[in-house]
């Protein structure tokens, strides 16, 4: 392409010709490499490479990307500034296209760099051409998925503060509300509603926190690298990470564009988190139970079954713990893609976006649905509390005091409350309502005073240690969480 004049208003040439079309053509018939081919890809070889399927979801990153670029050769005098401002009123139109579902999007121009350039020099022609000067696809595409990925984890992390607001206000309103605590999914301990909640806060800010240790490796800027070896132009990479809002550019151009840690570690954060949501949804699936009936399900998130008219299922939840599959399934199929790659590109490292975009959009979905059930949490407070008294929750309370009040080793308080719960388990009563003389029976000094440590209320107080169940504790916590949500 030379001549400005021949490179407007002639659209779809090669839209159809698969057999006799020339490389990768842009809509004047000519190719984007095709200078050295004789033939045309056939239709399986532009079926099988194309990725603008799925790659249009990085258009606005690749011409962000693509206005720095031609920023900074306009200011390095490799291209003329008359040549930058065709540029950038070319891509603004680009984008203006794409947004109003104007571009046609097409195999044979195989990706989203290449639709953006093959549009742009239509629109502004010989300064079109000249914006790959000093840039290759390989730094571009690596430049462009990772402006997508630091965007979605900055979305992400917004909806984090969303879900853990929702997680931490239940937190502070059931802050001395007493449920069972359970180890092996048995009666342990009594906790507070609040401090099981507090945990899942504590799991979610970690993971939170992960996405913006990864975030600091994913905002590392490629660009400039160019195929692999860098280019011979005088380009400024500081620049245009700069422009980019990148923290450095990358310091090894093979680096630059063979790196994918930052996505297989963006997936791997995914997966863990994606986990953790897990837990918390198959403990709400378990609470809504009729055998625990610890919860009612909003309708605003559970469905009916189309046979059994009493039911309320607890769809939501469910999903959002199948969703995990989904997740650690996108990162190891990029494991898998990048496993014994050699340097530099290969055209492998194309499957990398589709697991990305997916991984992001089930996880997106999953903490919208987190944040929705935890907003309209309705815990039945009174069935918790009389769950927290079975199975003889205060028994480790009997044995302390024993310890405290009458000096007994540990080991032997163990021994003695063994043969008290015994009893009250022969009597079919709580610990409780176990009448003084039969815990006489066993240990003669206890004395009346042990019943106030047996209650699940005295129970959860009692456990003021740091990071303990007790609900001061726990409305301390919250309100700090609230306050570092701010
Ligand atoms: N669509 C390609 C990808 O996603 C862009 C890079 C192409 N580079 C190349 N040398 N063919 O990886």
């Amino acid at each position: 392409m030379s001549d400005q004049n021949n490179n407007t208003g002639q659209k779809g040439k090669a839209d159809t010709d698969h057999i006799n079309g020339n490389g990768a053509a842009n809509s004047q018939g000519q190719s984007m490499w095709g200078g050295r081919f004789g033939g045309g890809p056939s239709a399986i070889m532009q079926e099988i490479n194309a990725s603008i399927g799925f790659d249009k979801r990085l258009y606005r990153e690749d011409i962000a990307g693509s206005k720095a670029h031609s920023a900074m050769l306009a200011k390095a005098g490799i291209i003329s500034d008359a040549d930058r401002d065709a540029i950038h009123r070319g891509l603004d139109q680009v984008k203006a296209e794409i947004e109003a579902g104007q571009m046609e999007f097409r195999a044979e121009l195989e990706d989203i760099h290449m639709h953006v350039e093959s549009r742009l020099r239509e629109l502004v022609g010989d300064a079109g051409a000249r914006l790959h000067t000093g840039r290759s696809r390989n730094d571009q595409v690596a430049t462009d998925f990772r402006l997508w990925t630091r965007a979605a984890i900055d979305q992400l992390d917004t909806a984090y503060v969303e879900l853990l607001s929702a997680i931490v206000t239940n937190a502070e309103q059931y802050a001395g509300a007493v449920m069972p605590g359970f180890t092996h999914l048995q009666t342990a301990q009594p906790v507070t509603l609040g401090h099981h909640l507090m945990a899942y806060y504590e799991m979610l800010s970690r993971d939170r926190a992960r996405l913006a240790d990864c975030r600091k490796r994913v905002n590392e800027n490629p660009l400039g690298a160019a195929a692999l070896a860098g280019t011979s132009f005088p380009i400024d990479r500081h620049m245009t990470s700069e422009a980019l809002g990148f923290d450095r550019p990358m310091a090894n151009s093979l680096d630059a564009v063979s790196a994918r840690d930052f996505a297989l570690e963006f997936l791997s954060v995914l997966t863990i988190s994606a986990v953790h949501l897990s837990r918390l949804a198959d403990e709400i699936v378990l609470w809504a139970t009729s055998a625990f009936r610890f919860l009612k399900l909003s309708d605003g998130f559970s469905t009916g079954s189309s046979i059994m008219p009493q039911k309320r299922n607890p769809d939501a939840a469910e999903l959002v713990r199948a969703k995990v599959g989904r997740i650690m399934g996108a990162q190891n199929g990029l494991m898998m893609v990048m496993k014994g790659l050699p340097l530099a590109y290969s055209k492998d490292m194309q499957e990398d976006k589709e697991p990305v975009f997916k991984a992001v959009d089930d996880f997106a979905l999953c903490l919208a649905a987190m944040t929705g059930m935890m907003q309209d949490f309705r815990p039945d407070t009174e069935a918790m509390k009389r769950a927290a008294g079975l199975g003889f929750s205060t028994a480790t309370d009997l044995a302390d005091w024993l310890v405290r009040v009458l000096g007994l080793p540990f080991r032997d308080a163990h021994h003695v409350t063994g043969a008290v719960v015994k009893e009250a388990e022969n009597r079919g009563v709580d610990l409780s309502d176990l009448p003084l003389d039969a815990m006489q029976a066993v240990e003669p000094r206890i004395t009346a005073d042990v019943f106030n440590v047996l209650t699940v209320d005295a129970s959860v107080s009692s456990r003021t240690s740091f990071g303990g169940t007790a609900p001061a504790n726990v409305l301390a916590a919250a309100k700090a969480a609230k306050e570092s949500l701010k």
